[in-house]
Parts: C-alpha cells; sequence; structure tokens
C-alpha cells in the first residue's frame, strides 16, 4: 500500500499535495460540520490532524473510534491553529481494521503497571513509541560509536559451557525430558545434548577476549541471561549487553573508553531525539534534558571503593544494608555515592578482590582488583568494568580459591599462555542506559517484553 509516513508529511514537504497516509486513530473529536481525527503511524512521537468535512463524508462513526486503522486520501495544507504545523483535509477514508470500545487505551493516561499487563497494545502508547525509538537510536549508535573506532563486532555465544561472572546464576539448556534414569548429576548432564551441562551465558566476555587477542579490539551487542530472582526495578532475566574488549588497554584506559560511549550515547539522543525527550522532559523526570545536557558537558567523578566507604559511613544515614570494608554496595549505597556526594555519574574503581570476579586482576596491595562500576544519579550501577588478570598463575590462583572447574576454561586459560597482554573492558547494560537516559523507572518499561522472576507473556 503506497503512503507517506507521518513524519515526512509533518516535515511540511508535501505542503499542497494530495497524499496518501495510514495509522492509528489517537484522537476524535466531532463537531456540526466538522470531525477532527488525530493519525499515529508509530513514525514520529507526533499526531497527524485529519479533518473531515461532513458535508462530504457522512457515514464517519467507525473512523472515529480509537485504535481503528485507517487510510486516508487528502490534501496537506497549512494547519489553521497551529501555523508551524500542517493537516490533511480528507477526500477519502477507508477503515483497514476496526476496533470495537473494549479497547482498553480509551483513556488519555494510563499507569505503567496496568499497561505491563496489556504488553501487545503498549506499544500504541506515546510512552512506548518514544521509549522504543529511544532504544533504536541508541542501539545504533553503539554500533556507530565502536566501528568508526576501528572495532570489529563479534558475535559470542549464547550457549556456553561455563559461568563468566561465577554467580551460578545461569538458566540451564537442557534436551533430556524429566526422568529418573540418571543416578547422579554428571550422568545426567552427560546424557545431555552437548555431553556436558550448557547454560544460557551470563555474558560474552570470555569468548570476546578470544577474539580480542586476535583483532585487538572487540564489541559484541546481543542478549545475556541472568536468573538472578531479583525482583527489583533494575533487573531482567534478559537484558541486551553491550561488551567492549580491548587489547592493551589498561584500567584507566577502559574508563575513558567508557564515559566517551556514555556521552556519545546522551549527545546522540540530544540531537536525535528532541521530541522524545521533551516527552520524557515534562511526563518522566523534570529536569531531565538540563542533566543530560550537563553529563556531557562535564568530566565524571572517579573514587575507590575504599573512599566511597568512607563517605558512606560519614553521611549518618541509616542505610537498610550495613556499610563495611569488604562488603558489596547495594542500590541504596551506589545512588547515595552517586546522588549525594558525587551529584553526577562515578566510577568506583578498586573493589575488595573476594566480592568480584574471578578474571580481573589483582592489585600490588593484595587485597583488591582493578575492577571499576559506573555509578549514575537514580538508576546506580549502569556498567561493570575492570582491567582482566593476564597473569596465568595469578588467574589459576583466583580460580582455585573460587573452586571453579579449571577444565572448563581451557580456552579461556591459553590465552595466558600464547601471547598474553594486559587488557581490559566492560559490560554496559541496554536497559539501565536506556533508563537513565529517559527517566523511566521501571526497566520493565524499557524493553518490549520484560522477562522477570514469575513472570513470561
Ligand atoms: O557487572 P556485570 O555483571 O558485568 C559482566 O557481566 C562483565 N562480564 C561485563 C564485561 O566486563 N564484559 O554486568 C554488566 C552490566 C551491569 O552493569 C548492568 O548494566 C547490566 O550489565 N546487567 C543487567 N541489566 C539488567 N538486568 C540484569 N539482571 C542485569 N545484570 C547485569
Amino acid at each position: 500500500m503506497k503512503h507517506i509516513d507521518i513524519i515526512e508529511i509533518l516535515k511540511g514537504q508535501y505542503t499542497d499535495q494530495k497524499v496518501t497516509v495510514c495509522g492509528w486513530v489517537r484522537t476524535s473529536r466531532d463537531s456540526k460540520n466538522m470531525a477532527f481525527l488525530e493519525l499515529n503511524d508509530g513514525t514520529t512521537l507526533k499526531h497527524l490532524q485529519i479533518v473531515i468535512d461532513k458535508a462530504v463524508m457522512s457515514d464517519i462513526s467507525e473512523f472515529m473510534k480509537l485504535g481503528t486503522s485507517l487510510k486516508v486520501e487528502g490534501t496537506v495544507v497549512k494547519s489553521v491553529v497551529a501555523e508551524d504545523s500542517v493537516e490533511v483535509n480528507a477526500e477519502s477514508i477507508t477503515v483497514l481494521g476496526v476496533c470495537p470500545p473494549e479497547y482498553p487505551l480509551q483513556k488519555k493516561r494510563h499507569t505503567l503497571e496496568y499497561l505491563r499487563t496489556i504488553p501487545a497494545l503498549r506499544v500504541r502508547t506515546n510512552t512506548f513509541n518514544a521509549v522504543l525509538r529511544v532504544r533504536s537510536v541508541i542501539s545504533a549508535c553503539i554500533h556507530e560509536f565502536f566501528q568508526e573506532r576501528y572495532y570489529t563486532y563479534v558475535h559470542t555465544p549464547l550457549i556456553t559451557g561455563s559461568d563468566c561472572e561465577g554467580a551460578g546464576e545461569m538458566f540451564k539448556v537442557t534436551t533430556l525430558p524429566f526422568n529418573h534414569e540418571f543416578k547422579t548429576e554428571e550422568e545426567y548432564d552427560a546424557a545431555d545434548f552437548f555431553g556436558r551441562r550448557a547454560a544460557l551465558s551470563v555474558s560474552g566476555q570470555l569468548e570476546g577476549e578470544v577474539a580480542a587477542m586476535a583483532l585487538g579490539k572487540i564489541y559484541t551487542f546481543g542478549p545475556s541471561f541472568r536468573a538472578e530472582k531479583s525482583n527489583t526495578p533494575r533487573h531482567v532475566a534478559e537484558f541486551w549487553h553491550v561488551e567492549p574488549e580491548v587489547a592493551f588497554a589498561e584500567l584507566p584506559d577502559i574508563i575513558e573508553i567508557a564515559e566517551d560511549l556514555i556521552k556519545h550515547i546522551i549527545n546522540t539522543v540530544l540531537t536525535k531525539c528532541p521530541e522524545e525527550l521533551k516527552f520524557f522532559n515534562a511526563h518522566f523526570e523534570k529536569g531531565l534534558i538540563e542533566k543530560l545536557e550537563n553529563v556531557v558537558a562535564n568530566d565524571f567523578a572517579v573514587m575507590t571503593y575504599t573512599e566511597a566507604i568512607e563517605a558512606l559511613k560519614a553521611s549518618g544515614k541509616e542505610f537498610q544494608y550495613p556499610v563495611e570494608w569488604g562488603a558489596d554496595l547495594m542500590t541504596e549505597h551506589e545512588r547515595y555515592i552517586a546522588e549525594e556526594v558525587c551529584k553526577r555519574p562515578v566510577f568506583l574503581t578498586n573493589y575488595p578482590k573476594e566480592i568480584k570476579s574471578f578474571y580481573m586482576k589483582q592489585n600490588a596491595d593484595g587485597k583488591t582488583v582493578a575492577a571499576t562500576d559506573l555509578l549514575v544519579p537514580t538508576v546506580g550501577e549502569i556498567i561493570g568494568c575492570s582491567e582482566r588478570e593476564a597473569d596465568l598463575d595469578k588467574l589459576l590462583e583466583a580460580m582455585t580459591i573460587r573452586g571453579m572447574n579449571i577444565d572448563d576454561y581451557t580456552d579461556y586459560i591459553s590465552l595466558r599462555k600464547f601471547g598474553s597482554v594486559p587488557h581490559s573492558g566492560f559490560g554496559l547494560g541496554l536497559e539501565r542506559i536506556i533508563m537513565y537516559v529517559t527517566g523511566v523507572q521501571n526497566i520493565r518499561d524499557v524493553i518490549l517484553y520484560p522477562r522477570t522472576v514469575g513472570t513470561i507473556s
């Protein structure tokens, strides 16, 4: 069906021309001689006004129902009320799909909680129209960032035999039906599809490191899976993960790359999504645009974990979880550091080695690792980053202390035997950066179909 995108018509190039447009009715208003519809086709947040002269079209009742899909032929004219806009004087209207009154999106605004119960329809709201476009723009600009800087995009496997984060929060992959034939777990795993235990990957990092040891600079961008039972506004079981891995980069180098990427993302959204940001600024976070402009104009803070613990202790605040050197930081601590202490994004560095992953480079103090998390106000952690342990003996020691099965990681270990180099990388959660850029506070509302513990729709 040949038709013009509404975004093109609203740009004004078709004024005084005959056009065909298609879309869904978002609002309708009837008066004595005229009727007005607002049509949206998803190419922009803005709706196109369709003006109906009732002397020309009398039977308009079907067109007026919200959610109905229409094909409209008519002439584009300057808007009578908004000087800088255009509308279409309808000459003929065809109903493509009727929409009965039980269509749930009748009210102007619905709660996000209610919208989560109608995933197939919530995409038709302004919020999801804006979120999904920002998500698309961010995804494209992430590729642009790396491609322009000589990184190779590699596709790491989603099914894996090793646990990158060592946290054991993996979804098992199996083809074996339930039965009680096996005496041990090992026997059961051996009889399975791969002849050993397999799971959905929590991160492409380990294979990303393999590629970086040949291609120098690589990135992966795909889904990661975590069977964490964290029913929080920041966790989903399936999220999109951006993971660069850079040979010859030490911790300060990778911190610089991470800051540049975040600023590139924000600058791109400021330039390419002004309408969407205005919408989020009005409905989700007052001062959002100013916040984003400030973030790109200023350096991010850098603070050690030890300094953060001191600041938390000195705060006099009652936290739900205790603050002690050696303890993992909770969202309440992370947010306090980013929001109250630094008042901007902050790289927290040099965490105690016991609370971080086996692959992180051990610092000379014997207590900490060269790792950093990027914490941002309102969201908390959006990036997990580290320099990798390039020394074979130290790596093996860290794995042994954690009781890991060395045989599951032979490829990874071999990188330290054959021309090992200092290297670093990080993981950015796509949904978390979208939350930060849009002000949307629940991760379930920045992804088409959220997968969370106990819910799959
Ligand atoms: O800090 P994480 O666990 O780091 C890694 O997976 C490393 N292997 C990355 C690397 O160095 N290549 O996860 C990285 C980021 C987090 O900062 C967060 O933004 C996101 O991934 N993330 C999640 N996002 C949504 N839901 C979850 N359950 C997430 N778990 C991690």
